[in-house]
């Protein structure tokens, strides 16, 4: 049996995640890596990292380590409940579901509503690995531009007049790749089209606390909640971005109607998260560290974004053109003139810089000229140093 053709037809047709194979190349000696998603680890709370994984094996010993709830551990739920009316956010406990991490949110939502051929909207460009999840599921997926507000809701209505929608898939604040964040406007739209089509959101939030300035918009989940339609979105988010991904917790809150049987499909997949990250989480969170911890994030982040932003301007601006993200870690750019993204990797890699080329972030029609920029694991020196070889590599 060592033959690939066995392997399940979604199987075969997977592709290896671009990013994972470019950060082979971010590992060579010398190279400086702009690809990555990875929060920088320099900014981990180490002191109150410890102080809580002490405080789990001191007090919490036997939960930490025993079976436990797949809705996830009671404590942690209650101290969510409270995470989330921080965000404006109003839930109860019973209908969240603590995953590990997002990424399997997106999968046990995906996979408790998607039938072969069922239709899932994405963003142009959308979060690659839910491009992967609906592959897995046989689902049929189409896109909706975006600009700098986000998903142009209007091209979406469009749609709905001859396509029947079962689901629309969405990062709205701080977007991965785009960094942008759906308008108000946008949002009330959304949510009203949802009820009048009867889609579900999915509504993909790991960057929303990572604001560089006060503003904040509404959560879909909320506003919809007002107008009395919150059963029409399910929305999930991290500690991975905020406090360290390596814990793998995350959480979803359920429309009541889903909860149940979303349940089920995460007791076939693992019985419950781990058990052990979800005691230190909740540890951590009495700690009242997590506030200043986001802070710090959102500072060192915002900084090193200007100094991004600036340089591009200064060197490659009559080259290239961006919008100025507001929050989270990514820079996307589009070249002005007709530049392939991903055969230009092979110079930039030659001068020691990496990015991820645009291309991988489209389920269809890719727009080559793109290309996502993290800024989150760089120093300065090394943002400097990145520009400089992005533009020796034109
Ligand atoms: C948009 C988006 N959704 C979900 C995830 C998955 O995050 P987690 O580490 O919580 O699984 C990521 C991670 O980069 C992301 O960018």
């Amino acid at each position: 049996m060592s033959n690939s053709m066995h392997l399940a037809q979604k199987i075969q047709k997977l592709q290896p995640s671009a990013i994972r194979e470019l950060l082979k190349h971010s590992k060579m000696p010398g190279v400086i890596s702009l690809a990555g998603g990875i929060p920088s680890a320099e900014l981990f709370d180490k002191q109150g990292l410890s102080q809580a994984t002490q405080a789990v094996l001191d007090t919490q010993f036997n939960d930490a380590f025993q079976y436990g709830l797949t809705e996830g551990s009671a404590e942690l739920r209650e101290q969510l409940v409270t995470l989330c009316r921080q965000r404006g956010i109003n839930t109860d406990s019973d209908r969240l579901l603590i995953t590990s991490g997002s990424q399997q949110a997106l999968d046990l939502l995906i996979r408790a509503l998607a039938d072969e051929g069922d239709v899932f909207v994405v963003e142009r460009p959308t979060y690659l690995a839910t491009l992967q999840i609906l592959t897995l599921t046989g689902a049929s997926v189409k896109s909706v531009s975006s600009d700098e507000q986000g998903m142009i809701v209007d091209e979406l209505e469009a749609l709905l007049k001859t396509t029947r929608v079962k689901c629309v898939y969405i990062v709205p604040t701080f977007g991965n790749p785009s960094g942008t964040t759906l308008s108000a406007e946008r949002r009330e739209k959304l949510v009203k089209l949802a009820a009048e089509h009867d889609f579900v959101i999915i509504e993909d939030d790991p960057y929303g606390e990572i604001a560089f300035t006060d503003r904040r918009e509404k959560s879909l989940l909320q506003t919809a909640a007002e107008q009395g339609l919150e059963a029409h979105v399910a929305y999930t988010s991290t500690f991975s971005k905020i406090l360290a991904p390596g814990l793998r917790v995350g959480w979803i809150i359920l429309p009541e109607w889903m909860k149940q049987k979303v349940a089920i499909v995460k007791q076939a997949t693992d019985l419950h998260a781990n058990a052990f990250t979800q005691s230190l989480v909740s540890a951590y969170l009495k700690l009242d560290r997590l506030g200043p911890q986001i802070a710090l994030i959102r500072d060192a982040y915002k900084q090193k974004c200007l100094r991004l932003s600036q340089l591009l301007e200064e060197e490659l601006g009559q080259h290239l053109t961006f919008n100025q993200p507001q929050g989270g870690m990514f820079l996307w750019a589009t070249f002005r003139n007709d530049i392939d993204t991903t055969a230009w990797l092979q110079k930039t890699l030659a001068q020691g810089v990496v990015y991820v080329p645009g291309e991988f972030f489209f389920s269809d029609n890719p727009d080559r000229r793109t290309l996502r920029l993290s800024y989150a694991t760089a120093t300065d020196d090394q943002l400097v140093e990145a520009v400089r070889r992005l533009k020796a590599a034109l």
